[in-house]
């Protein structure tokens, strides 16, 4: 019973581990505590970043990406905006990209203050702000539209513009992670298709988005354990049969 369980493990364990590996880069962290955003400051979505909350946990969108350089060691910014987080709360957010566009993707979260404080911090979120506005491309800014759209004191809108609100920047720095003899992909790095994931952990403990996966698992191994009991009283069963038969057999013979 334990070589079926071990090898159905076999057979599936490689399919997480290169999952995993291939294409899954992630951060986690606390949900700061709320501060507030005056409502004079510039609206926020001026900046015409894309947002993540609870309530839109996906992003798709394309990343710039750039090789390493000295300037750069981790590749090109881009910036996100986390908010409607729970203070205290542990979340994780997770980049998804396809393993046919190698790269090397680093995330880290950074406070309002200190963000806007640091003026590294600030000039790159500045430089990929200016760059997001000017490019105004329809389908880049859809997430960043539907607020707007329906305006501030909509009370049924799903993702109400925050005042008090526990919000982070995200900053995602991507590194082209390959090499080709075309002349062409060397010198222009295309942009890299990405899914951006916001998951709350359960009691801080576990993932919410992964619940159905180990529930999987473990139904799968349940299955696996009644097979397997199956398989072992059946072999029982023909092993006691074929024994039967021999001793009568036997007996026979000794008459
Ligand atoms: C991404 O790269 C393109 C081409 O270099 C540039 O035009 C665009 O502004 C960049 N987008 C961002 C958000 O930096």
């Amino acid at each position: 019973m334990h070589y079926f369980i071990l090898a159905l493990l076999g057979m599936l364990l490689p399919l997480f581990a290169g999952l995993v590996q291939a294409n899954v880069e992630k951060t986690i962290f606390l949900a700061p505590p709320a501060a507030t955003i005056p409502s004079e400051e510039p609206d926020f979505d001026d900046l015409g970043l894309e947002r993540l909350s609870p309530q839109s946990s996906v992003v798709r969108t394309q990343l710039n990406a750039s090789f390493p350089t000295a300037e750069a060691p981790e590749g090109t910014d881009s910036w996100f905006f986390l908010e409607n987080l729970t203070p205290g709360q542990r979340y994780e957010v997770r980049v998804c990209w396809l393993a046919t566009q190698p790269t090397a993707f680093t995330l880290t979260t950074h406070p309002l203050a200190a963000t806007i404080e640091d003026s590294t911090f600030l000039s790159s979120l500045s430089v990929y702000a200016t760059a997001r506005l000017a490019a105004l491309d329809a389908r880049l800014q859809a997430n960043s539209i539907p607020r707007r759209a329906s305006g501030r004191s909509s009370k049924d809108g799903i993702d109400p513009a925050p005042t008090t609100d526990s919000i982070l920047f995200l900053r995602v720095r991507a590194a082209a992670d390959y090499f080709s003899t075309d002349e062409a992909l060397m010198r222009d790095v295309p942009p890299v298709t990405v899914d951006l994931i916001l998951d709350p952990f359960l009691w801080n403990l576990f993932p919410r988005s992964l619940v159905p996966t180990a529930g999987w698992i473990v139904a799968v191994a349940v299955v696996a354990a009644v097979v397997a009991r199956w398989v072992v009283g059946e072999f029982g069963r023909v092993i006691e049969d074929a024994r039967q038969e021999r001793d009568v057999q036997g007996d026979k013979k000794e008459r």
